[in-house]
């Protein structure tokens, strides 16, 4: 298959073009910068220049393409709002691009928060919360009934031992206050799934999925944000703390939100209907061997 993928030079979606291009697909990759661009080629893929919210080049380079896997997005927590809205734009976009045909659209979005101390699975939707503008996952399967072949890659925490999701955030902050630190008594937990694995999984979404479908990336169904910040403290050789849920908003800023809540989630119906085995190191073992840590 030709694929066009956004977001190809970022974490997720360059091994994701790796994986494409191992397996014999051929990558039209999405590139805003010229090193992007060389990126991209280097990796053996044809490069289509262009921003996220340049609608016309997302149309153009879909409309050429027999299946489309969106990554991009700017990661710009200033102003989340409009970055959201930048998104919702092009998933829409690219959905009209393949409407009406069997071209497969595959869509990134996050695992969202679920009532406390409930798994998400993939037959249940989000909550639905005003500090979270994203509707990745809604404008996707709205195609749905447009004609498109959608379906939905719900992102826990990718990690490897250089990148974490929001964990690589948390040990920011806790390098800038000398302290690594969680909320209350540290038992919220978040799903993760090593970066190989997830990009596996893309591939398998791609070849065998299933119109509509909700898929769980997880390997890992939680981690305590309490062993998360003990691994961080070993690394930066610093105090872990607790925060309570009142003095958290000074201390995490704007991650507080994220750092307060239980995201578990299960992959395993999505296991099972792709027969994806994630095999990679867990998110703890990565962490202590974080390279980053070190410099
Ligand atoms: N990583 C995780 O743990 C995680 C967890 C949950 C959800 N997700 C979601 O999974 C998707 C991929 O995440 P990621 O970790 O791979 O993110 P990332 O490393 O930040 O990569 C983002 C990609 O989007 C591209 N991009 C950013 N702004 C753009 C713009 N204005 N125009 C065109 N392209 C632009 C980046 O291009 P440049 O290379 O030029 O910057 C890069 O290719 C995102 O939707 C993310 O929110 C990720």
């Amino acid at each position: 298959m030709r694929v066009f993928v956004t977001g190809a030079t970022g974490f997720i979606g360059s091994s994701v073009v790796q994986e494409l291009i191992a397996a014999g697909h051929q990558v039209l990759g999405l590139a805003r910068s010229e090193d992007g661009a060389q990126s991209l080629t280097a990796a053996g893929a044809q490069v289509q220049r262009g921003d996220l919210a340049d609608l016309q080049a997302l149309r153009s380079a879909a409309s050429t393409a027999d299946a489309v896997i969106h990554t991009a997005f700017i990661h710009d927590f200033s102003k989340f709002q409009e970055v959201c809205e930048i998104d919702r734009q092009a998933i829409e976009t690219l959905g009209a691009a393949l409407a009406g045909s069997s071209r497969p659209l595959l869509v990134s979005a996050g695992i969202g928060p679920r009532a406390q101390g409930r798994v998400a699975t993939e037959d249940t939707d989000p909550l639905t919360d005003a500090r979270m503008p994203r509707v990745s996952e809604q404008a996707a399967l709205a195609l749905q009934s447009k004609g498109v072949r959608v379906s939905v890659m719900r992102l826990p925490q990718v990690h490897d031992p250089l990148k974490a999701g929001l964990i690589t955030y948390l040990i920011a902050l806790a390098r800038e206050k000398g302290v690594s630190a969680y909320v209350g008594d540290g038992l919220n937990r978040w799903a993760a799934v090593h970066r190989l694995d997830c990009a596996r999984l893309y591939k398998l979404a791609l070849e065998k999925g299933t119109a509509g479908a909700r898929y769980h990336v997880v390997a890992e169904e939680g981690v305590s944000l309490r062993d998360i910040a003990e691994s961080i403290g070993r690394g930066l050789n610093i105090p872990v703390v607790s925060k309570s849920p009142e003095e958290a908003p000074a201390h995490f800023g704007w991650l507080a939100f994220f750092a307060s809540i239980d995201m578990p989630a299960s992959g395993a119906l999505t296991q099972k209907w792709l027969g994806w085995h994630p095999t990679g190191p867990s998110l703890i073992s990565d962490l202590d061997q974080a390279r980053y840590l070190e410099t």
